[in-house]
Protein backbone atom coordinates (compact mmCIF):
# COMPACT_ATOMS: atom_id res chain seq x y z
CA UNK A 1 0.00 0.00 0.00
CA UNK A 2 1.83 3.08 1.15
CA UNK A 3 0.71 6.69 1.05
CA UNK A 4 3.14 9.27 -1.41
CA UNK A 5 3.07 13.00 -1.39
CA UNK A 6 4.30 15.70 -3.24
CA UNK A 7 4.28 19.51 -3.66
CA UNK A 8 6.25 22.00 -5.40
CA UNK A 9 5.30 25.71 -4.20
CA UNK A 10 6.09 29.00 -2.78
CA UNK A 11 5.41 27.71 0.81
CA UNK A 12 8.19 25.28 2.28
CA UNK A 13 7.68 21.64 1.51
CA UNK A 14 8.66 20.05 4.80
CA UNK A 15 5.43 20.93 6.65
CA UNK A 16 3.10 20.06 3.43
CA UNK A 17 5.11 16.81 2.99
CA UNK A 18 4.40 15.66 6.70
CA UNK A 19 1.21 17.01 7.29
CA UNK A 20 -0.50 15.25 4.14
CA UNK A 21 2.12 11.78 5.45
CA UNK A 22 0.24 11.74 8.64
CA UNK A 23 -3.62 11.89 6.56
CA UNK A 24 -1.79 9.31 4.41
CA UNK A 25 -0.89 7.09 7.57
CA UNK A 26 -3.87 4.85 7.23
CA UNK A 27 -2.02 3.30 4.35
CA UNK A 28 0.79 2.25 6.14
CA UNK A 29 3.49 3.22 9.24
CA UNK A 30 6.10 0.87 9.41
CA UNK A 31 8.57 3.52 8.03
CA UNK A 32 8.61 7.04 6.57
CA UNK A 33 10.73 9.37 4.94
CA UNK A 34 10.98 12.58 2.33
CA UNK A 35 13.16 14.19 0.37
CA UNK A 36 13.60 17.90 -0.24
CA UNK A 37 14.68 19.88 -3.48
CA UNK A 38 17.32 22.21 -2.14
CA UNK A 39 19.45 24.25 -4.86
CA UNK A 40 19.84 21.81 -7.43
CA UNK A 41 20.52 19.28 -4.88
CA UNK A 42 18.13 16.85 -2.99
CA UNK A 43 17.91 15.81 0.84
CA UNK A 44 16.79 12.78 2.32
CA UNK A 45 15.71 12.08 5.36
CA UNK A 46 14.07 8.64 6.62
CA UNK A 47 13.07 7.01 9.83
CA UNK A 48 11.67 3.42 10.85
CA UNK A 49 8.51 3.65 12.38
CA UNK A 50 5.53 6.38 12.22
CA UNK A 51 5.84 9.63 10.48
CA UNK A 52 5.85 11.69 13.88
CA UNK A 53 9.74 9.91 13.98
CA UNK A 54 10.56 12.44 10.59
CA UNK A 55 10.25 15.54 13.12
CA UNK A 56 13.83 16.60 12.36
CA UNK A 57 12.55 17.49 9.05
CA UNK A 58 9.91 19.64 9.12
CA UNK A 59 12.47 22.33 9.51
CA UNK A 60 14.54 21.49 6.11
CA UNK A 61 14.27 23.60 3.49
CA UNK A 62 13.36 23.92 0.22
CA UNK A 63 9.95 24.24 -2.04
CA UNK A 64 9.82 20.86 -3.72
CA UNK A 65 10.11 17.48 -2.40
CA UNK A 66 8.39 13.98 -2.35
CA UNK A 67 7.31 11.82 0.92
CA UNK A 68 6.26 8.36 1.77
CA UNK A 69 5.04 6.30 4.47
CA UNK A 70 5.20 2.48 4.23
CA UNK A 71 3.18 -0.56 4.70
CA UNK A 72 6.48 -2.74 3.63
CA UNK A 73 5.76 -5.70 1.22
CA UNK A 74 9.78 -6.05 -0.18
CA UNK A 75 12.01 -5.92 3.04
CA UNK A 76 12.00 -5.16 6.36
CA UNK A 77 10.09 -2.25 7.65
CA UNK A 78 13.74 -0.21 8.31
CA UNK A 79 15.61 2.67 7.83
CA UNK A 80 17.24 1.18 4.62
CA UNK A 81 14.09 -0.43 2.84
CA UNK A 82 12.58 3.46 3.78
CA UNK A 83 11.30 5.24 0.99
CA UNK A 84 12.16 7.88 -0.43
CA UNK A 85 15.02 5.97 -2.65
CA UNK A 86 17.81 7.58 -4.26
CA UNK A 87 20.21 6.28 -7.39
CA UNK A 88 22.57 8.50 -9.19
CA UNK A 89 19.99 11.76 -9.84
CA UNK A 90 16.57 10.17 -9.53
CA UNK A 91 15.05 10.14 -5.88
CA UNK A 92 11.59 8.61 -5.59
CA UNK A 93 8.94 7.03 -3.70
CA UNK A 94 6.48 4.70 -4.96
CA UNK A 95 3.31 2.73 -3.65
CA UNK A 96 2.35 -0.89 -5.33
CA UNK A 97 4.49 -3.70 -6.14
CA UNK A 98 7.04 -4.27 -8.93
CA UNK A 99 6.39 -7.64 -10.17
CA UNK A 100 9.60 -8.26 -11.86
CA UNK A 101 11.81 -6.42 -10.06
CA UNK A 102 13.92 -8.80 -9.53
CA UNK A 103 14.45 -10.22 -13.18
CA UNK A 104 14.99 -6.35 -13.56
CA UNK A 105 17.28 -5.75 -10.89
CA UNK A 106 19.78 -8.60 -12.16
CA UNK A 107 20.51 -6.65 -15.37
CA UNK A 108 21.19 -3.74 -13.06
CA UNK A 109 23.88 -5.27 -10.83
CA UNK A 110 25.27 -7.00 -13.85
CA UNK A 111 25.68 -3.43 -15.42
CA UNK A 112 27.30 -2.91 -11.93
CA UNK A 113 24.99 -0.96 -9.70
CA UNK A 114 24.93 -1.31 -6.32
CA UNK A 115 21.61 -1.03 -3.93
CA UNK A 116 20.68 0.14 -1.39
CA UNK A 117 17.74 -1.04 0.34
CA UNK A 118 15.90 -4.63 -0.15
CA UNK A 119 12.79 -3.33 -1.89
CA UNK A 120 11.10 -3.93 -5.12
CA UNK A 121 10.81 0.23 -5.60
CA UNK A 122 14.51 0.92 -6.04
CA UNK A 123 15.08 -0.72 -9.17
CA UNK A 124 12.61 1.68 -10.83
CA UNK A 125 15.19 4.50 -9.56
CA UNK A 126 17.95 2.62 -11.57
CA UNK A 127 15.79 2.36 -14.57
CA UNK A 128 15.05 6.51 -14.36
CA UNK A 129 18.14 6.98 -13.44
CA UNK A 130 20.15 5.23 -16.70
CA UNK A 131 17.18 6.95 -18.77
CA UNK A 132 17.71 10.22 -17.94
CA UNK A 133 21.32 10.09 -18.70
CA UNK A 134 19.86 9.33 -22.00
CA UNK A 135 16.73 11.73 -22.44
CA UNK A 136 18.22 14.56 -20.31
CA UNK A 137 14.20 14.86 -19.81
CA UNK A 138 12.69 13.36 -16.43
CA UNK A 139 9.09 12.91 -18.16
CA UNK A 140 10.46 10.25 -21.08
CA UNK A 141 13.05 9.21 -18.23
CA UNK A 142 10.50 8.10 -15.74
CA UNK A 143 8.17 7.27 -18.97
CA UNK A 144 10.75 4.60 -20.53
CA UNK A 145 11.13 3.20 -16.99
CA UNK A 146 7.42 2.71 -16.52
CA UNK A 147 7.72 0.74 -19.79
CA UNK A 148 9.50 -2.03 -18.59
CA UNK A 149 7.50 -2.26 -15.03
CA UNK A 150 4.99 -4.65 -14.51
CA UNK A 151 2.77 -4.51 -11.50
CA UNK A 152 1.19 -1.46 -9.69
CA UNK A 153 3.20 1.59 -8.73
CA UNK A 154 2.23 5.17 -8.25
CA UNK A 155 5.36 7.39 -8.22
CA UNK A 156 6.36 10.50 -7.69
CA UNK A 157 9.74 11.08 -8.95
CA UNK A 158 11.98 14.29 -8.27
CA UNK A 159 15.60 14.57 -10.16
CA UNK A 160 18.52 16.67 -8.97
CA UNK A 161 19.22 19.74 -10.97
CA UNK A 162 15.42 20.07 -12.31
CA UNK A 163 13.08 21.99 -10.11
CA UNK A 164 10.20 19.69 -11.38
CA UNK A 165 8.21 16.53 -9.90
CA UNK A 166 7.24 13.78 -11.97
CA UNK A 167 4.29 11.66 -11.28
CA UNK A 168 2.81 8.12 -13.10
CA UNK A 169 0.30 6.05 -12.37
CA UNK A 170 -0.99 2.49 -13.02
CA UNK A 171 -3.25 0.12 -10.90
CA UNK A 172 -2.45 2.47 -7.58
CA UNK A 173 -4.19 5.57 -6.73
CA UNK A 174 -2.76 8.94 -7.22
CA UNK A 175 -4.24 12.88 -7.42
CA UNK A 176 -2.89 15.59 -8.63
CA UNK A 177 -4.11 19.06 -6.89
CA UNK A 178 -3.78 22.64 -7.88
CA UNK A 179 -3.82 25.02 -5.01
CA UNK A 180 -3.26 28.97 -4.50
CA UNK A 181 0.53 27.92 -3.43
CA UNK A 182 1.64 25.12 -5.26
CA UNK A 183 0.73 21.98 -6.88
CA UNK A 184 0.35 18.69 -5.38
CA UNK A 185 0.50 14.86 -6.21
CA UNK A 186 -0.88 12.34 -2.99
CA UNK A 187 -2.40 8.98 -2.73
CA UNK A 188 -5.44 10.29 -1.54
CA UNK A 189 -7.16 13.50 -1.62
CA UNK A 190 -7.73 13.75 2.34
CA UNK A 191 -3.60 14.51 2.32
CA UNK A 192 -4.47 17.86 -0.20
CA UNK A 193 -7.96 18.70 0.80
CA UNK A 194 -6.71 21.29 2.97
CA UNK A 195 -4.58 23.40 1.11
CA UNK A 196 -5.63 22.15 -2.89
CA UNK A 197 -8.37 24.12 -4.53
CA UNK A 198 -9.24 21.55 -7.38
CA UNK A 199 -7.78 17.87 -8.14
CA UNK A 200 -7.79 15.16 -10.92
CA UNK A 201 -7.76 11.53 -10.21
CA UNK A 202 -4.71 10.23 -13.08
CA UNK A 203 -6.30 7.35 -14.96
CA UNK A 204 -4.00 4.25 -15.43
CA UNK A 205 -1.01 5.08 -17.86
CA UNK A 206 -1.21 8.69 -17.36
CA UNK A 207 1.56 10.86 -16.28
CA UNK A 208 1.77 14.57 -14.48
CA UNK A 209 4.88 17.13 -14.44
CA UNK A 210 4.83 19.51 -11.61
CA UNK A 211 6.34 23.15 -11.94
CA UNK A 212 5.91 26.29 -10.87
CA UNK A 213 3.64 27.10 -13.58
CA UNK A 214 1.69 24.35 -12.55
CA UNK A 215 0.18 20.71 -13.36
CA UNK A 216 0.83 19.33 -16.96
CA UNK A 217 -0.95 16.12 -17.88
CA UNK A 218 0.02 13.76 -19.96
CA UNK A 219 -1.37 10.28 -21.57
CA UNK A 220 0.38 7.29 -22.05
CA UNK A 221 2.14 8.45 -25.40
CA UNK A 222 3.32 11.40 -23.54
CA UNK A 223 0.89 13.68 -25.26
CA UNK A 224 0.08 16.91 -23.22
CA UNK A 225 -3.90 16.12 -22.42
CA UNK A 226 -6.33 18.61 -21.15
CA UNK A 227 -8.05 17.27 -17.72
CA UNK A 228 -11.21 18.47 -16.03
CA UNK A 229 -10.24 19.40 -12.08
CA UNK A 230 -13.15 19.44 -9.70
CA UNK A 231 -13.56 21.68 -6.70
CA UNK A 232 -11.82 19.78 -3.74
CA UNK A 233 -14.65 19.89 -0.89
CA UNK A 234 -13.62 20.57 2.82
CA UNK A 235 -15.33 16.95 3.65
CA UNK A 236 -11.97 15.75 1.57
CA UNK A 237 -10.23 17.14 4.20
CA UNK A 238 -8.96 14.55 7.02
CA UNK A 239 -10.94 14.15 10.27
CA UNK A 240 -9.89 15.16 13.82
CA UNK A 241 -10.07 12.95 16.82
CA UNK A 242 -12.04 15.67 19.00
CA UNK A 243 -12.56 14.63 22.41
CA UNK A 244 -11.63 10.75 21.48
CA UNK A 245 -8.74 8.88 22.43
CA UNK A 246 -8.99 6.96 19.41
CA UNK A 247 -10.64 7.48 16.02
CA UNK A 248 -12.00 3.65 16.02
CA UNK A 249 -14.22 4.69 19.63
CA UNK A 250 -15.13 7.91 17.75
CA UNK A 251 -16.19 6.25 14.29
CA UNK A 252 -18.07 3.78 16.75
CA UNK A 253 -20.05 6.60 17.99
CA UNK A 254 -20.99 7.60 14.05
CA UNK A 255 -22.10 4.04 13.68
CA UNK A 256 -25.98 6.03 13.81
CA UNK A 257 -25.43 8.97 11.58
CA UNK A 258 -23.92 6.74 9.04
CA UNK A 259 -26.76 4.84 8.93
CA UNK A 260 -29.03 7.48 8.72
CA UNK A 261 -26.97 9.60 6.38
CA UNK A 262 -26.65 6.42 4.15
CA UNK A 263 -30.41 5.88 4.08
CA UNK A 264 -30.88 9.37 3.59
CA UNK A 265 -28.54 9.91 0.64
CA UNK A 266 -29.64 6.65 -1.65
CA UNK A 267 -31.77 7.60 -4.46
CA UNK A 268 -35.00 6.29 -4.93
CA UNK A 269 -33.87 2.95 -6.40
CA UNK A 270 -37.69 2.18 -7.33
CA UNK A 271 -37.68 5.37 -9.93
CA UNK A 272 -34.18 5.01 -10.39
CA UNK A 273 -32.36 3.67 -13.85
CA UNK A 274 -31.00 0.98 -11.61
CA UNK A 275 -34.55 -0.18 -10.85
CA UNK A 276 -34.58 -1.75 -14.48
CA UNK A 277 -31.16 -3.35 -13.73
CA UNK A 278 -32.88 -5.00 -10.56
CA UNK A 279 -35.99 -6.05 -12.56
CA UNK A 280 -33.19 -7.96 -14.88
CA UNK A 281 -31.22 -9.86 -12.39
CA UNK A 282 -31.90 -13.48 -11.86
CA UNK A 283 -28.33 -14.04 -10.16
CA UNK A 284 -26.72 -11.74 -7.64
CA UNK A 285 -22.55 -11.69 -7.61
CA UNK A 286 -20.69 -10.18 -4.39
CA UNK A 287 -17.23 -9.77 -4.93
CA UNK A 288 -15.47 -7.77 -1.44
CA UNK A 289 -12.44 -8.40 0.81
CA UNK A 290 -12.42 -8.13 4.52
CA UNK A 291 -15.40 -6.73 6.35
CA UNK A 292 -16.77 -5.43 3.19
CA UNK A 293 -16.89 -9.26 2.16
CA UNK A 294 -18.73 -9.96 5.81
CA UNK A 295 -21.26 -7.58 4.14
CA UNK A 296 -22.09 -9.36 1.19
CA UNK A 297 -22.48 -12.09 3.40
CA UNK A 298 -25.40 -10.14 5.42
CA UNK A 299 -26.64 -8.84 2.00
CA UNK A 300 -26.98 -12.56 0.65
CA UNK A 301 -28.80 -13.66 3.63
CA UNK A 302 -31.67 -10.69 2.86
CA UNK A 303 -31.68 -11.13 -0.84
CA UNK A 304 -32.63 -14.84 -0.47
CA UNK A 305 -34.70 -14.61 2.40
CA UNK A 306 -36.99 -11.84 0.79
CA UNK A 307 -36.26 -11.34 -2.92
CA UNK A 308 -35.25 -15.16 -3.61
CA UNK A 309 -32.37 -14.07 -6.40
CA UNK A 310 -29.67 -16.59 -6.03
CA UNK A 311 -26.74 -15.02 -4.44
CA UNK A 312 -23.22 -15.73 -4.56
CA UNK A 313 -20.53 -14.18 -2.13
CA UNK A 314 -16.67 -14.15 -3.33
CA UNK A 315 -14.00 -13.15 -1.53
CA UNK A 316 -12.42 -11.15 -4.04
CA UNK A 317 -8.76 -12.16 -4.18
CA UNK A 318 -10.58 -15.87 -4.82
CA UNK A 319 -12.89 -14.57 -7.45
CA UNK A 320 -9.97 -13.06 -9.92
CA UNK A 321 -8.22 -16.52 -10.34
CA UNK A 322 -11.37 -19.10 -10.00
CA UNK A 323 -12.44 -18.93 -13.54
CA UNK A 324 -16.04 -17.78 -12.23
CA UNK A 325 -18.92 -18.75 -13.64
CA UNK A 326 -20.77 -15.68 -14.61
CA UNK A 327 -24.13 -16.13 -15.85
CA UNK A 328 -26.67 -13.70 -18.23
CA UNK A 329 -28.13 -11.24 -16.17
CA UNK A 330 -25.90 -11.43 -13.26
CA UNK A 331 -25.36 -7.82 -11.92
CA UNK A 332 -22.32 -8.05 -9.65
CA UNK A 333 -21.91 -5.81 -6.38
CA UNK A 334 -18.46 -5.05 -5.64
CA UNK A 335 -18.66 -3.47 -1.74
CA UNK A 336 -15.05 -1.53 -0.40
CA UNK A 337 -14.96 1.16 1.64
CA UNK A 338 -12.29 2.62 -0.34
CA UNK A 339 -13.16 2.00 -3.63
CA UNK A 340 -9.12 0.97 -4.14
CA UNK A 341 -8.92 -2.60 -2.81
CA UNK A 342 -6.64 -4.29 -5.82
CA UNK A 343 -8.23 -7.47 -5.28
CA UNK A 344 -11.27 -5.84 -5.48
CA UNK A 345 -11.26 -3.86 -8.21
CA UNK A 346 -9.61 -6.83 -10.58
CA UNK A 347 -12.91 -8.70 -9.37
CA UNK A 348 -14.68 -6.58 -10.26
CA UNK A 349 -13.24 -5.68 -13.96
CA UNK A 350 -13.19 -9.36 -14.21
CA UNK A 351 -16.78 -9.54 -13.83
CA UNK A 352 -17.06 -6.75 -16.49
CA UNK A 353 -15.38 -8.65 -18.66
CA UNK A 354 -17.26 -11.89 -18.11
CA UNK A 355 -20.57 -9.78 -19.21
CA UNK A 356 -22.18 -8.88 -15.86
CA UNK A 357 -23.46 -5.31 -14.92
CA UNK A 358 -21.45 -3.47 -12.14
CA UNK A 359 -22.65 -1.61 -9.41
CA UNK A 360 -20.05 -0.70 -6.72
CA UNK A 361 -21.28 0.57 -3.33
CA UNK A 362 -18.15 2.64 -1.77
CA UNK A 363 -17.40 5.26 0.72
CA UNK A 364 -15.29 7.23 -1.45
CA UNK A 365 -16.96 9.26 -4.41
CA UNK A 366 -13.69 10.12 -6.41
CA UNK A 367 -12.54 6.04 -5.91
CA UNK A 368 -11.17 3.37 -9.02
CA UNK A 369 -14.20 1.22 -8.25
CA UNK A 370 -16.62 4.12 -9.12
CA UNK A 371 -15.15 4.86 -11.99
CA UNK A 372 -14.88 1.52 -13.09
CA UNK A 373 -18.80 1.06 -12.19
CA UNK A 374 -21.28 1.38 -14.37
CA UNK A 375 -23.82 2.08 -11.56
CA UNK A 376 -22.72 3.52 -7.98
CA UNK A 377 -24.46 3.41 -4.46
CA UNK A 378 -22.65 5.31 -2.00
CA UNK A 379 -22.15 5.09 1.92
CA UNK A 380 -22.34 8.31 3.22
CA UNK A 381 -20.37 6.91 6.35
CA UNK A 382 -17.98 10.08 6.54
CA UNK A 383 -14.06 9.54 6.04
CA UNK A 384 -13.27 6.43 8.56
CA UNK A 385 -9.60 6.51 9.47
CA UNK A 386 -8.90 3.90 12.16
CA UNK A 387 -7.93 0.20 10.19
CA UNK A 388 -10.62 -1.47 11.26
CA UNK A 389 -13.66 -0.98 9.45
CA UNK A 390 -16.27 0.26 11.66
CA UNK A 391 -18.80 2.42 10.77
CA UNK A 392 -18.56 1.96 7.16
CA UNK A 393 -19.51 -1.91 7.83
CA UNK A 394 -23.27 -0.38 8.99
CA UNK A 395 -23.46 2.11 6.70
CA UNK A 396 -22.75 -0.17 4.07
CA UNK A 397 -25.41 -3.01 5.49
CA UNK A 398 -27.52 0.09 5.42
CA UNK A 399 -27.26 0.85 1.50
CA UNK A 400 -27.42 -3.59 0.84
CA UNK A 401 -30.57 -4.05 2.80
CA UNK A 402 -31.99 -1.11 0.87
CA UNK A 403 -30.59 -3.02 -2.34
CA UNK A 404 -32.31 -6.21 -1.33
CA UNK A 405 -35.42 -4.31 -0.63
CA UNK A 406 -35.74 -2.81 -3.96
CA UNK A 407 -35.21 -6.17 -5.55
CA UNK A 408 -37.24 -8.05 -3.90
CA UNK A 409 -39.94 -4.59 -4.74
CA UNK A 410 -38.96 -5.72 -8.32
CA UNK A 411 -40.34 -9.31 -7.77
CA UNK A 412 -43.91 -8.08 -6.44
CA UNK A 413 -42.16 -9.22 -2.41
CA UNK A 414 -42.62 -7.19 0.39
CA UNK A 415 -39.44 -6.37 2.87
CA UNK A 416 -39.97 -4.55 6.24
CA UNK A 417 -38.64 -1.67 5.47
CA UNK A 418 -34.68 -0.48 6.85
CA UNK A 419 -35.83 3.39 7.57
CA UNK A 420 -35.81 2.45 11.64
CA UNK A 421 -32.27 0.76 11.57
CA UNK A 422 -30.79 4.28 12.88
CA UNK A 423 -33.01 4.81 15.75
CA UNK A 424 -32.13 1.20 16.56
CA UNK A 425 -28.47 1.58 16.20
CA UNK A 426 -28.39 4.33 18.83
CA UNK A 427 -30.48 2.13 21.38
CA UNK A 428 -27.63 -0.45 20.67
CA UNK A 429 -25.15 1.76 21.12
CA UNK A 430 -26.38 3.08 24.45
CA UNK A 431 -27.04 -0.80 25.39
CA UNK A 432 -23.39 -1.89 24.41
CA UNK A 433 -21.25 0.58 26.82
CA UNK A 434 -21.26 -2.73 29.66
CA UNK A 435 -18.60 -4.87 27.01
CA UNK A 436 -16.23 -3.25 28.63
CA UNK A 437 -16.31 -4.79 31.84
CA UNK A 438 -15.87 -7.91 29.85
CA UNK A 439 -12.47 -7.27 28.76
CA UNK A 440 -10.86 -9.47 32.07
CA UNK A 441 -12.06 -12.49 30.66
CA UNK A 442 -10.60 -11.99 27.16
CA UNK A 443 -7.12 -10.61 28.30
CA UNK A 444 -5.76 -13.46 29.63
CA UNK A 445 -7.77 -15.64 26.39
CA UNK A 446 -5.91 -18.01 24.79
CA UNK A 447 -8.39 -17.72 21.89
CA UNK A 448 -12.01 -16.45 21.57
CA UNK A 449 -14.64 -18.00 19.34
CA UNK A 450 -17.96 -15.85 18.47
CA UNK A 451 -20.70 -18.00 17.10
CA UNK A 452 -24.32 -17.37 14.98
CA UNK A 453 -26.71 -18.95 12.95
CA UNK A 454 -27.66 -17.67 9.71
CA UNK A 455 -27.51 -13.52 10.09
CA UNK A 456 -26.01 -14.02 13.26
CA UNK A 457 -23.25 -15.98 11.72
CA UNK A 458 -22.54 -12.99 9.71
CA UNK A 459 -21.74 -10.66 12.64
CA UNK A 460 -20.03 -13.18 14.51
CA UNK A 461 -17.76 -13.28 11.77
CA UNK A 462 -17.09 -9.27 11.50
CA UNK A 463 -17.00 -9.26 15.56
CA UNK A 464 -14.22 -12.06 15.19
CA UNK A 465 -12.33 -10.01 12.21
CA UNK A 466 -12.92 -7.06 14.65
CA UNK A 467 -11.07 -8.36 17.65
CA UNK A 468 -8.02 -10.54 15.96
CA UNK A 469 -6.99 -7.14 13.71
CA UNK A 470 -6.75 -5.13 16.70
CA UNK A 471 -6.14 -7.44 19.81
CA UNK A 472 -3.95 -9.87 17.75
CA UNK A 473 -6.04 -12.77 19.73
CA UNK A 474 -6.31 -15.83 17.72
CA UNK A 475 -10.37 -15.78 17.42
CA UNK A 476 -12.40 -16.90 14.93
CA UNK A 477 -16.29 -16.45 13.79
CA UNK A 478 -18.37 -19.92 13.97
CA UNK A 479 -21.62 -21.55 12.53
CA UNK A 480 -23.04 -22.30 15.58
CA UNK A 481 -24.04 -25.73 14.83
CA UNK A 482 -21.02 -26.65 13.08
CA UNK A 483 -18.83 -26.06 16.14
CA UNK A 484 -19.30 -29.83 17.30
CA UNK A 485 -17.58 -31.14 14.18
CA UNK A 486 -14.35 -30.68 15.10
CA UNK A 487 -13.54 -27.10 16.80
CA UNK A 488 -15.37 -27.66 19.87
CA UNK A 489 -11.87 -29.76 21.06
CA UNK A 490 -10.52 -26.44 21.17
CA UNK A 491 -12.73 -25.16 24.08
CA UNK A 492 -11.66 -25.06 27.37
CA UNK A 493 -11.64 -22.33 30.64
CA UNK A 494 -9.03 -20.26 28.88
CA UNK A 495 -11.70 -19.85 25.50
CA UNK A 496 -14.46 -17.26 26.08
CA UNK A 497 -17.01 -17.61 23.55
CA UNK A 498 -19.50 -14.73 22.29
CA UNK A 499 -22.92 -15.67 20.56
CA UNK A 500 -24.99 -13.29 18.34
CA UNK A 501 -28.54 -15.05 18.89
CA UNK A 502 -31.22 -12.32 17.42
CA UNK A 503 -33.65 -14.96 15.50
CA UNK A 504 -36.33 -16.55 17.70
CA UNK A 505 -36.76 -19.34 15.12
CA UNK A 506 -32.69 -20.16 15.42
CA UNK A 507 -32.45 -18.80 18.99
CA UNK A 508 -33.01 -22.44 20.58
CA UNK A 509 -30.64 -24.42 18.37
CA UNK A 510 -27.92 -21.91 18.55
CA UNK A 511 -28.52 -21.99 22.81
CA UNK A 512 -27.56 -25.67 22.31
CA UNK A 513 -24.01 -24.68 21.33
CA UNK A 514 -23.75 -22.33 24.26
CA UNK A 515 -24.68 -25.69 26.65
CA UNK A 516 -22.16 -27.23 24.84
CA UNK A 517 -19.08 -24.96 25.37
CA UNK A 518 -20.80 -24.07 28.90
CA UNK A 519 -19.81 -27.56 29.75
CA UNK A 520 -16.19 -27.53 28.47
CA UNK A 521 -15.97 -24.42 30.84
CA UNK A 522 -15.78 -21.43 28.98
CA UNK A 523 -17.48 -18.31 29.87
CA UNK A 524 -20.26 -17.29 27.36
CA UNK A 525 -21.59 -13.77 26.38
CA UNK A 526 -24.18 -12.87 24.50
CA UNK A 527 -25.66 -10.12 21.82
CA UNK A 528 -29.41 -10.40 21.87
CA UNK A 529 -32.80 -8.85 22.40
CA UNK A 530 -34.17 -11.65 24.49
CA UNK A 531 -34.40 -11.00 28.18
CA UNK A 532 -35.07 -14.84 29.16
CA UNK A 533 -31.71 -15.73 27.32
CA UNK A 534 -29.79 -13.39 29.31
CA UNK A 535 -30.71 -14.71 32.31
CA UNK A 536 -29.62 -18.00 31.31
CA UNK A 537 -27.16 -19.49 34.13
CA UNK A 538 -24.28 -20.36 31.41
CA UNK A 539 -24.95 -16.37 30.65
CA UNK A 540 -21.71 -14.53 31.93
CA UNK A 541 -22.60 -11.31 30.71
CA UNK A 542 -25.15 -9.85 28.04
CA UNK A 543 -25.60 -6.94 26.04
CA UNK A 544 -29.62 -6.69 25.32
CA UNK A 545 -30.25 -5.08 22.01
CA UNK A 546 -33.10 -4.01 20.24
CA UNK A 547 -35.45 -6.36 18.07
CA UNK A 548 -35.31 -5.76 14.30
CA UNK A 549 -36.21 -8.01 11.44
CA UNK A 550 -33.73 -11.14 12.35
CA UNK A 551 -32.31 -10.68 8.29
CA UNK A 552 -31.18 -7.11 9.28
CA UNK A 553 -30.27 -7.39 13.00
CA UNK A 554 -26.46 -7.72 12.31
CA UNK A 555 -26.30 -3.83 11.50
CA UNK A 556 -26.99 -3.87 15.53
CA UNK A 557 -25.79 -6.66 16.84
CA UNK A 558 -22.31 -5.66 15.41
CA UNK A 559 -21.67 -2.50 17.69
CA UNK A 560 -20.99 -4.25 20.85
CA UNK A 561 -18.77 -6.90 18.81
CA UNK A 562 -16.69 -3.68 17.56
CA UNK A 563 -17.01 -1.85 21.19
CA UNK A 564 -15.71 -5.25 22.70
CA UNK A 565 -12.47 -5.39 20.22
CA UNK A 566 -12.03 -1.49 20.79
CA UNK A 567 -12.10 -2.44 25.00
CA UNK A 568 -10.14 -5.49 24.68
CA UNK A 569 -7.41 -3.93 22.42
CA UNK A 570 -6.76 -1.07 24.97
CA UNK A 571 -6.68 -3.26 28.02
CA UNK A 572 -3.69 -5.39 25.93
CA UNK A 573 -2.22 -2.44 25.71
CA UNK A 574 -2.71 -2.16 21.86
CA UNK A 575 -3.03 0.81 19.62
CA UNK A 576 -6.28 0.09 18.18
CA UNK A 577 -6.25 2.99 15.33
CA UNK A 578 -3.17 1.58 13.85
CA UNK A 579 -2.93 -2.25 14.40
CA UNK A 580 0.12 -3.70 13.37
CA UNK A 581 1.31 -5.56 10.21
CA UNK A 582 -2.47 -3.89 8.65
CA UNK A 583 -3.58 -0.73 6.41
CA UNK A 584 -6.35 0.33 5.67
CA UNK A 585 -6.20 0.51 2.10
CA UNK A 586 -4.57 -2.45 0.60
CA UNK A 587 -3.85 -1.51 -3.07
CA UNK A 588 -1.45 -4.19 -3.44
CA UNK A 589 -1.97 -8.20 -4.46
C1 LIG B 1 -8.09 -4.00 4.64
C2 LIG B 1 -8.63 -3.34 5.90
C3 LIG B 1 -9.98 -3.94 6.25
C4 LIG B 1 -10.93 -3.83 5.07
C5 LIG B 1 -10.34 -4.46 3.81
C6 LIG B 1 -11.17 -4.14 2.58
O1 LIG B 1 -7.76 -5.32 4.91
O2 LIG B 1 -7.73 -3.49 6.96
O3 LIG B 1 -10.54 -3.24 7.36
O4 LIG B 1 -12.14 -4.46 5.38
O5 LIG B 1 -9.03 -3.94 3.57
O6 LIG B 1 -11.10 -2.76 2.34
P1 LIG B 1 -12.13 -1.98 1.44
O7 LIG B 1 -11.62 -0.57 1.40
O8 LIG B 1 -12.12 -2.64 0.10
O9 LIG B 1 -13.45 -2.09 2.10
Amino acid sequence: MCGIVGYLGEERAAPVLLDGLEKLEYRGYDSAGVALWQDKKIAVVRRKGRVCELVCARSLAGNAGVGHTRWATHGAPSERNAHPHRFGAVCLVHNGILENAAALKEECLARGEVFSSDTDSEVAAHLMNAFLAEESDLLRAVKRACELLSGSYAFAVLAEGREEIVCARMHSPLVVARGTDGVFAASDLCAVAAEGRSAYVLEDGEFARLTKEGAELFDSALRPVERTFFALAAQQAAPEKGSFAHFMRKEIEEVPSAIENTLSGLPDLLNSHLYEVLCQTEYLHIVACGTAYHSGLCMKAVVEKFARVPTQVFVASEYRYCDPIVPEHTLTVAISQSGETADTLAAAQLALERGSRLLAVTNVEHSSLNRLAQHVLPTRAGREVAVAATKSFNAQLAVLYSLAAALAAGRGRRVPSPAALAVLARETLCASGRVAAWTPYFQGARSVFFLGRGADRCAALEGSLKLKEISYLPSEGYAAGELKHGTLALVDGATPVVAVITDPQLADKTMNAVHEVYARGAAVFLVTPFEELCAAQEVTASVRIPRCEPAYSPILSVIPLQLLAYHVSLALGHDPDKPRNLAKSVTVE
